[in-house]
């Protein structure tokens, strides 16, 4: 069994992607990393390595002597985040990438999963269900530094063989972790609100479309795409995958169907215009037809599940 490497791993994607991970292969294969100090005790059931992915010199010592063949690279700044501090945000978005594909350049690592993001699409791309390629001229700091990054990750495999592999996540939506500074918060945020019994005041207009995903889906598919036949993964750029696309009226309204006392208020800010950039809807069919992707929870149950579990911090 391969030992697994998960750097970034106490943010909304790693945490889940960490338990999802022990639950298949044991606790300890699974290694959690993070620049944090401290490991989150939701995460605490293996081991945690405090680990900056900017230190070069730390991230290979510590690769090699601990042989890791698997690494899931997580760690950078969102869209909302990275516009506010865009030197540091291509900084952290692109120097570890390369530490780790030269890692696997050299023989060290076997495999790699990278998340893009659609961030890589922008105001001249298509906006209703995007297809895999098409017009690519992101608006964003973070949308530049996914996009070279896809095409890094193609030339590390066309050039030297390596096997990386990645997906272009939609807004992901959970509720075991906080999301971290990007701009499809909102729609994670507004059932916290929801919960509270409190007004919520969105940060994107009412009608502002974006592809979504819950959380479950989305770790499934990184699994599943890790897991499937070298032959199969046709796209070493990045995978479109699609969820569930809406508008936060149409949130709102799902979420008035549970609790009908539930209001929203909108005040767009800077994060606005990054929304507008993006597209409303993804399709996911070269996915579909390469790996069998496909999927599970659709709007009205990912609304059920988030008023569900969502819990108020004491
Ligand atoms: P997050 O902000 O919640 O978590 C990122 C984690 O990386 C944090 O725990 C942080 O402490 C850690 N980190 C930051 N700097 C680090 C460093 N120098 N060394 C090691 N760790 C460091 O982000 P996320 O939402 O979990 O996203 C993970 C990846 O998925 C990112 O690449 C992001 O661009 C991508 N993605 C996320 C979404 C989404 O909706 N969450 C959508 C598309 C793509
Ligand atoms: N959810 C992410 C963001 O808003 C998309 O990559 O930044």
């Amino acid at each position: 069994m391969s030992k697994i490497l998960i750097i970034g791993a106490c943010g909304q994607i790693g945490t889940e992607l960490v338990l999802a991970l022990r639950e298949k292969y044991g606790n300890q294969l699974v290694i959690a990393a993070d620049v944090r100090e401290n490991c989150p005790d939701i995460i605490a059931n293996g081991p945690y390595k405090k680990l900056d992915i900017l230190d070069r010199d730390a991230v290979r010592e510590f690769i090699i002597d601990e042989k890791i063949e698997h690494v899931y690279l997580l760690a950078a700044l969102l869209s909302a985040t990275a516009e506010k501090n865009p030197d540091f945000a291509w900084k952290l978005n692109m120097e570890g990438l390369f530490t780790i594909l030269d890692l696997a350049k050299e023989g060290y690592l076997k495999r790699i999963f990278w998340p893009s993001s659609i961030a890589v699409f922008g105001p001249t791309t298509p906006k209703v269900e995007t297809p895999q390629q098409t017009i690519m001229e992101p608006s964003t700091v973070y949308g530049i530094s996914k996009l070279a990054g896809e095409n890094w990750c193609s030339y590390y495999h066309s050039k030297f063989g390596v096997d990386v592999r990645s997906i272009r996540y939609p807004g992901l939506i959970s509720y075991k972790s906080l999301p971290g500074g990007g701009t499809t918060d909102y729609a994670v945020d507004i059932f916290y609100k929801a919960k509270e019994g409190k007004e919520f005041n969105c940060f994107l207009s009412e009608n502002t479309a974006l592809p979504m995903m819950f959380m479950d889906d989305a770790i499934r598919a990184t699994i599943e795409l890790m897991e499937v036949d070298q032959e199969k993964v046709k796209i070493r750029t990045s995978y479109n995958i699609a969820g569930c696309s809406f508008t936060p009226k149409e949130l709102t309204h799902e979420i008035q169907k549970i609790m009908p006392n539930f209001k929203i208020s909108y005040s767009p800010d800077y994060r606005q215009e990054i929304a507008d950039s993006w597209p409303d809807s993804i399709d996911d069919s070269v996915a579909k037809k390469d790996w069998g992707w496909s999927s599970q929870v659709d709007l009205p149950k990912l609304v059920e599940i988030m008023l569900k579990n969502v819990s108020i911090p004491v």
